[in-house]
C-alpha cells in the first residue's frame, strides 16, 4: 500500500513578523554564533534553546582537528541545558542560525544527528519542541515539532 507523509511548517519573510519571544530567541542564536570555534569550516552556527521556565541556553559549533570530535551548535545547546538544568528538561523552542565566513547570517538547518538528539528530548517531554531556522534571504522557517524534521526516527 502506498502512503504519503506531508509536513507543515510556517515561513516568515522577516524575523520581525514572528512573535516577539521567537524573534528574541533567534537574536540570541545570532549572538551565540560568536562563540563558535570553527577554524576548519569557517562556518559558525548559533543555537538558542528556550526552556519551559523561560530560561535560554545557547550553544555554538565547536570543531576539532580530529573532525568527528567536534559538535554542532544544536547539540552543544541541548546537552548544556540538559546537563545544567536536569530538573527542567522541557524545551519549548530552539532557534538556529548560520554565520558564513564573511559574517553574514545564513541558513542552518539541523543535521541528521542533531535531529535525532532533539527528537529524543521532545519524545521524553511529551509535547512538541518548535524549531526556528533562519533562512538565506533573511526569512525564517518554523517547524511545530522536531517530528516534522525526522519522521520515523529511531526509538529504543
Ligand atoms: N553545524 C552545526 O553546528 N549545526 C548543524 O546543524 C549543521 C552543521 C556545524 C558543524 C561544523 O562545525 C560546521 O557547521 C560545518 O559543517
Amino acid at each position: 500500500m502506498d502512503k504519503t507523509l506531508a509536513i507543515s511548517y510556517q515561513e516568515f519573510d522577516t524575523k520581525d513578523k514572528m512573535v516577539h519571544a521567537d524573534c528574541e530567541l533567534l537574536q540570541r542564536a545570532v549572538e551565540a554564533a560568536q562563540g563558535a570555534y570553527a577554524p576548519y569550516s569557517g562556518f559558525r552556527v548559533g543555537a538558542a534553546l528556550r526552556l519551559a521556565d523561560g530560561r535560554v541556553v545557547c550553544g555554538s559549533n565547536q570543531e576539532n582537528a580530529a573532525y568527528p570530535s567536534g559538535l554542532c551548535a544544536e547539540r552543544t545547546a541541548v546537552f548544556a541545558a540538559s546537563a545544567q538544568y536536569p530538573e527542567m528538561r522541557d524545551y519549548e523552542a530552539i532557534a538556529i542560525v548560520g554565520v558564513d565566513a564573511s559574517g553574514r547570517c545564513c541558513e542552518a538547518s539541523p543535521c541528521g544527528a542533531c535531529r535525532q538528539v532533539l527528537q529524543e528530548y521532545e519524545q521524553r517531554q511529551g509535547h512538541p519542541m518548535r524549531v526556528i531556522c533562519y533562512l538565506q534571504d533573511g526569512g525564517v522557517r518554523v517547524f511545530g515539532s522536531v517530528k516534522d524534521l525526522l519522521p520515523f526516527s529511531f526509538q529504543f
